[in-house]
């Protein structure tokens, strides 16, 4: 595992969106897993800068979503759709029917979930998977549990999850309770992950996930087994580690 360091958001973010522009300069024709909540914004403000520079292009990209709330429409404000269009799709050039998430609004969440797991594998798997972390330990919506559960998956969040992204609705109580999540098989087969996180808030569970017992107690601690995973990180966030295993970073 790399672990880079940058002082802020702004630097992360920079290095992130370049970890990302790298894979689609190799590969024009990437399939991206892609992941929203405020970690990775500012890695999509820069790669859209860089696409309307004409520095790199998604026309021949493929992107995949870890997850969507399940009960909102694609066209509902705080859906994931929504997110990435506002964040990243509307402002690339990537062709819409490349774009997938799992569907929300599905009236079966059981069938909608093999839907996805099928389509990740017609796709041929992932070759970048992005992915930021939970206060909590979780990837995607895979929440901390006695198990880690494989497959694409309908989860009823945590109350600590609901209470996190609380901060995105009106109030705690219009947070959607269950959500449609890419499971760990997907995430663990993408030939390489990306993860960002920042913010001292995320310090200690950070150290836990990537230094302490691999559990599905705190889901991420099973990226210690993927052979290619770059962390980006502030400072704020490294914290801890730096403190214990100074030696693991890169600045
Ligand atoms: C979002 C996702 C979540 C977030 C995590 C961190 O698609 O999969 O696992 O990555 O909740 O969220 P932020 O970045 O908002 O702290």
């Amino acid at each position: 595992m790399r672990i880079c360091m940058d002082a802020d958001y702004e630097g992360m973010s920079r290095r992130a969106a370049a970890v990302m522009a790298d894979q689609v300069r190799e590969n024009p024709r990437s399939v991206l897993g892609l992941a929203t909540g405020s970690s990775p914004v500012g890695m999509y403000a820069e790669l859209s800068r860089l696409c309307r520079a004409g520095q790199i292009t998604f026309r021949d990209v493929t992107t995949v979503n870890l997850d969507e709330y399940y009960g909102l429409t694609p066209d509902h404000e705080m859906s994931y759709r929504y997110f990435m269009e506002k964040n990243f799709f509307s402002l690339i050039d990537i062709p819409r029917e490349n774009t997938h998430l799992p569907n929300g609004a599905s009236l079966s969440p059981a069938l909608e979930c093999s839907r996805y797991d099928r389509l990740i594998e017609s796709l041929g798997g992932i070759d970048l998977q992005l992915l930021g972390i939970g206060h909590d330990g979780h990837i995607g919506f895979n929440e901390p549990s006695d198990r880690f559960v494989p497959d694409t998956n309908y989860v009823k969040l945590t109350e600590e999850t609901i209470r996190a992204n609380a901060r995105f609705f009106a109030s705690e109580a219009d947070v959607p309770r269950y959500a449609l999540t890419m499971g760990i098989r997907a995430i663990m087969q993408a030939k390489k992950i990306l993860m960002v996180v920042n913010g001292e808030g995320k310090a200690d569970i950070l150290c836990r996930a990537l230094f302490g017992p691999i559990t599905p107690a705190v889901p991420a601690s099973i990226l210690q087994l993927h052979p290619d995973v770059t962390l980006c990180a502030d400072a704020a966030a490294l914290s801890v580690i730096a403190d214990k295993y100074p030696a693991a970073i890169e600045k």
